[in-house]
């Protein structure tokens, strides 16, 4: 995944564009690009390889790059190596020569694939045109400019002449030296928004990027194409028809976006959960009613009469649907299936008509979960979205939405939206159980009770994180971790291992506590570190057994659990106790040791947690 920009208006545009591109660096950051078209039609190309700042630093903040209408990206490699030659923008002429005073050039950004771009070069190859680069990109922008050159030099009809002809996900952004002044985007599969302001228009591949200037904006949908001047916008649709579009109002302020006093936008985040699954939370329940079937405008009798729930997701998302698994069948008494979004998608699913399926993505824009989502809508059974990013192509696509409101989350490293991802699924669960009647009312105000009780208790937490910040520092150079736990502690064990090793760079593997033995325990040796996560009193005992296993053969032992349970200092060698909460909850406890666990070893190490290597904040290929 990459970020895109574009700004139009009376003022320099380069500035602009590199302080919109540094909000989207956690979209891709091995290379960035910018173009400058100047009011004569003359474009300057600027690129660098690494991260954004190699290319601040080589124009001067910007101010060596005169014009007030400019596009550029951030770069995460798909087709062809980081380097500046691949790096975005692309340019229609035979080199990429970084200054140009071609007639009739076309220079563009693009996020995601274009799949048959092979094709599609041996074509323009056979039309005269050479290729400087190794992307796919570089091939698209010229396929706009062989149509551009086919039909009349219309900006319009070469960009839908194009997507009429590309295969994949693109979100792209064009300027044509011939239209000074005018940037024009199309998007299929990949999103692309436009903010207008005054005598200024903005482009950007999501709204942080552009929220300083502006809250007003318009979400471009599949096939949609736009032409944007300075403070307008007009939109068409794949046959060049305009249409009309409604602006949406974007709730946050800049300042949410930004870090805020905060080292890292992951220690900001992972403290800001409290407030992100309060707010989730009362956006569901008032006055001590859970309103979730009234907000999302479902009957009461589907409810009833569902025959399954199947969750799809990525990654933590996916995470969240496994300890939902549990949590919706002990609390709701309903089938559940989880479902990698990645396999779903092409192993031909039974789905029944009332079957519900939930689809989980903090950015939804997610490839694989957004494919699910349209194959599940085939099948014609019911669809709910929970989703964090507003107007975000999954939230649009579903036939339902729950918006969780953890507000902008940057740092790739999800935590605030897992958090608000699980009460959410927690919500669904008692909300259904009660209409379903698995359990009476007293339980239902018990239930109720101790979610509302999550925020203070994950405060808690917080409020004692230099202890892990001590064990962190000491197992920092560990080879190698294991997680283990059961049922709704495998669930939590999961996500305590991702954020470990998407941070840490330590090798990590969460284990069913019970299945180690099956083989995996033979990699337990002298110092190895193994995290035992028990926060269920019923497999307590049983997890303290594994745990036992690994010591006996030299593992240190951390343990993770409630407070009370005061004798696993009798097993494990460094404890940490989360309070008490309803136990099918404790998910939300649990995680949050582990993430800090996983910040504080990413910053002893050197790592940016923000950005680790090799990932991108939302995954929009598949
Ligand atoms: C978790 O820290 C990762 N960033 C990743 O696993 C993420 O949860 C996954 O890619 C799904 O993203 P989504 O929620 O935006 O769909």
């Amino acid at each position: 995944m990459c970020g895109i920009v574009g700004y139009t208006g009376n003022l320099q545009a380069a500035s602009i564009i590199l302080d919109g591109l540094s909000k989207l660096e956690y979209r891709g950051y091995d290379s960035a690009g910018i173009a400058v078209l100047n009011e004569k039609g003359h474009t300057e190309v600027v690129k660098a390889k690494g991260r954004l700042q190699n290319l601040i630093d080589k124009t001067d903040s910007g101010k060596a790059i005169k014009g007030t209408c400019g596009i550029g990206h951030t770069r995460w490699a798909t087709h062809g190596e980081p380097s500046q030659i691949n790096a975005h923008p692309h340019v229609s002429s035979n080199s990429s020569d970084i200054s140009s005073d071609n007639n009739s050039e076309v220079i563009g950004v693009h996020n995601g694939i274009i799949e048959n771009y092979l094709e599609i070069k041996e074509k323009l190859a056979n039309s005269g045109y050479q290729f400087y680069s190794q992307t796919d990109t570089e091939i698209l922008i010229k396929l706009i400019d062989y149509y551009y050159n086919k039909y009349d030099h219309n900006p319009l009809s070469a960009i839908s002449h194009s997507m009429i002809r590309v295969k994949g996900s693109y979100a792209i952004e064009v300027m044509f030296s011939d239209y000074p002044e005018e940037i024009y985007v199309a998007r299929k599969d990949s999103p692309i928004i436009i903010g207008l302001k005054d005598d200024a228009s903005f482009i950007a591949s999501d709204v942080p990027a552009i929220l300083k200037y502006t809250n007003s904006v318009y979400y471009l949908d599949n096939m949609e194409m736009a032409r944007i001047t300075k403070g307008h916008a007009q939109f068409y649709n794949i046959d060049c028809k305009e249409i009309e579009k409604e602006v949406t109002q974007i709730q946050w302020d800049a300042q949410t976006a930004e870090k805020g006093g905060y080292q890292h936008f992951m220690m900001k985040e992972i403290c800001e959960q409290p407030k992100a699954v309060r707010d989730t939370l009362n956006s569901l329940i008032k006055d001590n009613q859970i309103i979730l079937n009234e907000k999302l405008n479902i009957d009461s009798e589907y409810i009833k009469n569902l025959n399954k729930i199947t969750i799809v997701a990525c990654g933590s998302a996916w995470h969240v649907g496994m300890i939902g698994q549990y949590v919706i069948e002990n609390i709701a008494k309903v089938e559940v299936r989880v479902e990698l979004a990645s396999e779903f998608r092409y192993r031909n699913p039974l789905i029944k008509k009332d079957d519900l399926i939930i689809v989980i993505s903090q950015s939804g824009e997610t490839a694989d979960s957004l494919a699910a989502l349209r194959l599940a809508k085939q099948s014609g059974c019911h669809t709910l979205a929970i989703v964090n990013v507003v107007g975000s192509s999954i939230a649009r696509e579903a036939d339902n939405v729950l918006y969780t409101l953890a507000g902008p989350e940057i740092a790739v490293a999800t935590t605030k939206a897992y958090s608000a991802q699980l009460v959410s699924i927690y919500s669904l669960a008692v909300c259904f159980g009660y209409i379903r009647e698995a359990f009476d009312e007293d339980k239902y105000h018990y239930y109720v009770n101790e979610l509302l009780s999550i925020p203070e208790k994950i405060d808690k937490i917080l409020e004692n994180k230099e202890r892990i910040q001590w064990f962190a520092f000491k197992y920092s150079n560990a080879r190698d971790a294991f997680f283990i736990g059961r049922g709704i502690d495998y669930g939590i064990s999961l996500e305590g291992s991702l954020k470990f090793k998407e941070t840490s760079y330590i090798h990590s593997e969460a284990y069913a506590a019970g299945e180690l033995k099956h083989g995996t325990i033979s990699l337990i040796e002298d110092n190895t570190l193994v995290i035992g996560v028990l926060t269920q009193s019923h497999l307590y005992k049983k997890t303290i057994s594994n745990m036992v296993e690994c010591k006996t053969r030299g593992a240190y032992l951390m343990g993770l659990t409630n407070y009370g349970n005061y004798q696993i200092e009798d097993t494990s060698d460094f404890t940490v106790y989360i309070p008490k909460l309803e136990e099918n909850f404790a998910g939300s406890l649990a995680v949050i040791p582990l993430q800090l666990l996983a910040y504080y070893v990413s910053v002893s190490k050197g790592i940016d947690p923000d950005k680790p290597r090799n990932l991108a904040k939302s995954v929009t290929v598949e």
